[in-house]
């Protein structure tokens, strides 16, 4: 972690970058990004106001930063109480730190023509996971009564892509 007088997202984005540069594509570089992201959770330095701004309509993207040559990208999801993603999947790699609030995923695998639930997780503020495809399909919820706030690190350049997610995922889901 930069200690610097930087800050503190430069500083992460920089730590950011070495850890994706610096170790081997697949779950090595995830745990690298994790270790990387998890010391700036909860730092209220971290994000300027409008980069905490949710949308009553559905959860928000804030994008912080793209690596030049688009080998990463970090962005902030908001989600206002209740507020929650399709079923889906992604096009990359991706680790996620809860900043503020609290995240509730229910993870999805696909049987036939249904959806069957793989599992769940709460997770808090600091807590961090990692997703390497195939096989992450999931939604995420904010389960919390107050605004969640997560950090997302994406292996793709979501300023060319729109977002990080590969599919939707319509099918009935079976318990
Ligand atoms: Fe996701």
């Amino acid at each position: 972690m930069t200690t610097a007088l930087v800050a503190p997202l430069t500083a992460l984005t920089d730590d950011l970058d070495a850890a994706v540069r610096g170790a081997h594509p697949g779950p090595a570089r995830v745990a690298a990004v994790g270790h990387a992201l998890a010391p700036y959770l909860g730092d209220p330095r971290l994000l300027r106001p409008d980069q905490c701004v949710g949308d009553p309509e559905h959860y928000t993207q804030h994008v912080l930063h793209v690596a030049p040559d688009g080998a990463f990208s970090l962005v902030a999801l908001v989600w206002l109480p209740g507020q929650t993603t399709p079923i889906h999947d992604h096009l990359s790699w991706c680790v996620v730190g809860v900043h503020t609030g609290e995240e509730h995923e229910t993870r999805y695998r696909v049987e036939d023509d249904h959806l069957v639930v793989d599992g769940t997780d709460v997770a808090g503020p600091g807590s961090v996971a990692g997703l390497l495809p195939p096989g992450d399909i999931h939604r995420v919820t904010n389960s919390a009564a107050v605004t969640t706030i997560s950090l997302h690190v994406y292996g793709v350049d979501v300023s060319r892509l729109g977002s990080s997610i590969r599919r939707r995922y319509d099918l009935p889901v079976e318990c």
